[in-house]
């Protein structure tokens, strides 16, 4: 266990099973300190892990179809585990394997690394990749990702934080306001698989390019909404033509203690998801059950199953390249 803590008292920990984001400890806007993220308070609380709370997720985050893409001619086949889906890295991703940590020199940070062996959950290449998580005197926590392969393989790594700014167990995130900085998101099919379209949020209960409550239109009659039993969607975070820098992504603000969140991200989405497979059977940090949507996720990530849309951005990596992203969540208070 890494322990992270700034001038102003914030304190990050972060576990090298899972690269386990274990508990962040942010002020309200009295200056009172609590943990915003769901999570354990033993190791034994995070196996199994089925909500994926606060885990690095990959080598796929989100999910290929079927269990299946072709690359340069071959078809890989990926352990089904969400369905006939593949999701986040199959049956034993990134969120369930022990990452190397080592703190940051000079910086208050940890690298976890971790080799993902040739074959490993169906996907080709000794893939060697380096998460680093490091807080800022700025409230900062800034998630560097890093990766080479030996062999073309796709990749979409990703953090999977539950938040709930009122502090964890503390009810449910529909009160939250989300802003994201999306005009478009990628619509789904029944098995939560995008369709290929690329939808205009504008007059959809997906439009929240303005501040909006999590709960003012969540449970809308919208096919989207029903068939992912909420929020559980790819917002295509808005560019200027090709950049690829650091943009906001995402902003959320919880009205009863001030505490505000901003995602920024060099990556191309954000899955914004809901927390709407929690259902009461994970008790978590101090006996609190976890019920539906008592905690929300801001995935930054590629689109889901882009290997099988290749008018996707790629995800594919090559030998000779290295993958780099970078996320940051800041924190405060108003
Ligand atoms: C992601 C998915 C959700 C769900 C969670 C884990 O956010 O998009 O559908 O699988 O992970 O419960």
């Amino acid at each position: 266990m890494y322990t992270l803590t700034n001038s102003h008292g914030v304190e990050v920990r972060a576990m090298n099973y899972g690269g386990i984001i274990v508990s962040i400890r942010v002020a309200d806007r009295k200056g009172q300190f609590a943990d915003i993220v769901l999570g354990h308070e033993t190791l034994e609380g995070y196996i199994p892990n089925p909500p994926y709370l606060g885990a690095i997720v990959g080598r796929y985050a989100n999910r290929i179809a079927n269990g299946k893409f072709a690359l340069d001619g071959k078809t890989y086949t990926l352990p089904q585990n969400d369905g006939t889906n593949s999701l986040h890295g199959g049956l034993k991703g990134f969120d369930k394997v022990v990452w190397d940590g080592a703190p940051l020199k000079g910086k208050t940070g940890v690298a976890f690394t971790y080799l993902s062996k040739d074959g490993e959950e169906g996907y080709p290449g000794n893939f060697k990749v380096k998460v680093t998580y490091m807080l800022t005197d700025t409230n900062e926590l800034i998630l560097d990702y890093e990766a080479t392969t030996d062999k073309a393989t796709p990749i979409n790594v990703s953090q999977h934080s539950y938040f709930n700014l009122a502090g964890e167990g503390n009810g449910d995130i529909l009160n939250h306001e989300v802003m994201l900085n999306a005009d478009r998101f990628t619509p789904v099919d029944q098995k939560l698989i995008p369709t290929g379209e690329l939808r205009a949020v504008k007059g959809t209960p997906l439009d929240f390019t303005k501040p909006t409550r999590v709960g003012s239109r969540i449970d809308d009659n919208y096919d989207q909404l029903t068939l992912a039993h909420g929020y559980d969607h790819n917002w295509i975070i808005n560019r200027k033509g090709a950049d690829k820098g650091l943009v906001l992504a995402a902003r959320v603000y919880e009205p009863t203690t001030g505490r505000v969140l901003e995602v920024s991200t060099t990556q191309p989405a954000v899955q914004f998801y809901t927390g709407n497979f929690l259902d009461g059977t994970v008790t978590g940090k101090h006996g609190h059950v976890y019920q539906r949507r008592y905690g929300l996720c801001l995935e930054t990530q590629h689109y889901p199953d882009s290997p099988n849309h290749p008018d996707f951005p790629s995800t594919i990596l090559k030998p000779g390249e290295t993958f780099r992203q970078k996320t940051v969540f800041k924190f405060s208070a108003k």
